[in-house]
């Protein structure tokens, strides 16, 4: 690991045995078209010297290196065809390009040579990548209206009007999706294509992209996924509810409240069971029972939650018991009882059992005595 740092370490420095050294900061530098880009460069040595030269050259991929502009000591000497874009401010062998063109992509080489005692000369390459930067995107989903979960399915396409060498990702709650059995890219990842589409799919979406010189984010996009009736259940303001049974004072109002996960939000209807006969009461999430109104003692009903979008729908029963006043207040109290009491309480009837069946005992002997009396 270590060797591979010197290495990388030694890339940006060429050193002459002799003591000339040539370093760049960076062996790669990206540019934006139309804006300068400063090439900067550093050498050094140890050798008195009598001229100084610096030579800059270009280079494409498959074309012979082109002469840029030259110096010998303060004085330089351009290429015409280029003087007006190259500048060197000699002794300083850092090169000026203004304004940057696409066609200026490729490799800046620098060659310094000192004429001293004898001739030093080093050189360094940096290459120049040319970009316009990303503009924002904008992300278009497919269908706009949404998509019913297990059925259809959702495409997002990541637009951008401007740029070059985009890279595209997609976040969901800020955080990178990944290729999974429902998540599927387009080869360039400018489209997302989510099929099918489930609950767990709901979130924030947005599509980020870079280029060697920028980033930009889309706005945040929600997909409208279209699920449920999830989770189903009645709850009720008072009485006492075990499983699906509800105890009610008698005499009092009691307010019911159907409830399920969905979207859109489910439409409710609830229906009572009385004599085999099942009709539909009442419409909406709640459901009032005033206990006095009800015939039975018991009674079933069920709350019926449908989801017009997804078609899907569920329902769940539950069975209402009318109870007179005292007993429930007693269950009321008995719930509401100390340990202590209860220890008491228990305490208390066993002294008392005691003492009757110590009273009963005297007073058997006495009644067997009265009876034998009775019988002679
Ligand atoms: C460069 O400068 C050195 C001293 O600073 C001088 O001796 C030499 O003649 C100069 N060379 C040219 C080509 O002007
Ligand atoms: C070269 O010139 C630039 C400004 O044009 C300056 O920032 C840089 O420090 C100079 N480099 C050296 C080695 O003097
Ligand atoms: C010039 O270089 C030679 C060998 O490369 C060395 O012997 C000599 O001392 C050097 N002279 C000066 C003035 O540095
Ligand atoms: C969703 O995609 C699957 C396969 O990718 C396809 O079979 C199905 O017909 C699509 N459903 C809709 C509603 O477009
Ligand atoms: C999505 O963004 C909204 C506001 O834009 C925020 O209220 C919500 O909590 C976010 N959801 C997640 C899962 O981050
Ligand atoms: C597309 O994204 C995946 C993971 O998000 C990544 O591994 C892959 O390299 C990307 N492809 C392109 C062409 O950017
Ligand atoms: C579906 O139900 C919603 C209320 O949850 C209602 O606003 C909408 O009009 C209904 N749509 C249809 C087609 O019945
Ligand atoms: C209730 O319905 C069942 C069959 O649905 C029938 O056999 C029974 O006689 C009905 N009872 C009453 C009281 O209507």
């Amino acid at each position: 690991m270590w060797l591979r740092v010197f290495t990388a370490f030694f890339a940006f420095v060429a050193m002459d045995c002799s003591g000339l050294k040539v370093m760049v900061p960076s062996q790669t530098v990206h540019g934006i078209r139309g804006q300068a880009l400063y090439l900067p460069v550093h050498y050094g040595f140890h050798t008195p010297a009598s001229d100084i030269q610096i030579i800059w050259l270009f280079e494409r991929p498959h074309t012979m290196p082109k002469y840029l502009l030259g110096s010998v000591n303060k004085s330089v000497v351009p290429d015409l065809e280029y003087q007006h874009k190259f500048t060197m401010m000699p002794p300083n062998a850092s090169l000026l390009i203004n304004p940057l063109q696409f066609t200026d992509e490729g490799n800046y080489i620098v060659k310094v040579n000192i004429q001293g005692n004898g001739t030093l000369s080093s050189s360094q390459k940096i290459q120049v990548t040319v970009d316009d930067p990303v503009a924002k995107p904008v992300v278009w989903t497919y269908p706009s209206s949404g998509a019913v979960e297990y059925v259809g399915n959702i495409t997002l396409v990541c637009q951008v009007e401007g740029g070059t060498r985009l890279a595209y990702q997609w976040l969901k709650n800020g955080k990178p999706v990944c290729t999974s059995s429902t998540y599927s890219f387009s080869p360039q990842n400018n489209t997302l294509h989510i099929s099918p589409v489930t609950k767990e799919d709901i979130g924030n979406y947005s599509c980020l992209v870079k280029n060697p010189v920028s980033e930009m984010e889309s706005n945040i996009i929600m997909p409208t996924i279209y699920y449920g009736p999830y989770g189903l259940q009645v709850n009720s303001d008072k009485g006492l509810k075990v499983g699906e049974v509800f105890t009610v004072d008698l005499g009092e109002a009691i307010l019911f409240d159907c409830s399920a996960d969905s979207y859109p939000p489910n439409t409710y209807s609830w229906i009572r069971r009385t004599d085999n006969t099942t009709y539909v009461i009442k419409y909406g999430p709640h459901l009032e029972v005033a206990s006095e109104k009800v015939a039975q003692k018991t009674t079933d009903y069920v709350c019926c939650a449908y989801n017009n979008i997804t078609g899907r729908r569920d329902e769940t029963r539950f069975t209402v018991i009318i109870t007179s006043t005292g007993l429930e207040k007693l269950a009321q109290k008995g719930k509401s009882l100390s340990p202590l009491a209860s220890i008491t309480g228990i305490s208390l009837f066993l002294i008392i059992s005691m003492c009757l069946l110590f009273l009963w005992k005297k007073y058997q002997p006495y009644k067997a005595i009265k009876q034998k009396l009775e019988g002679r």
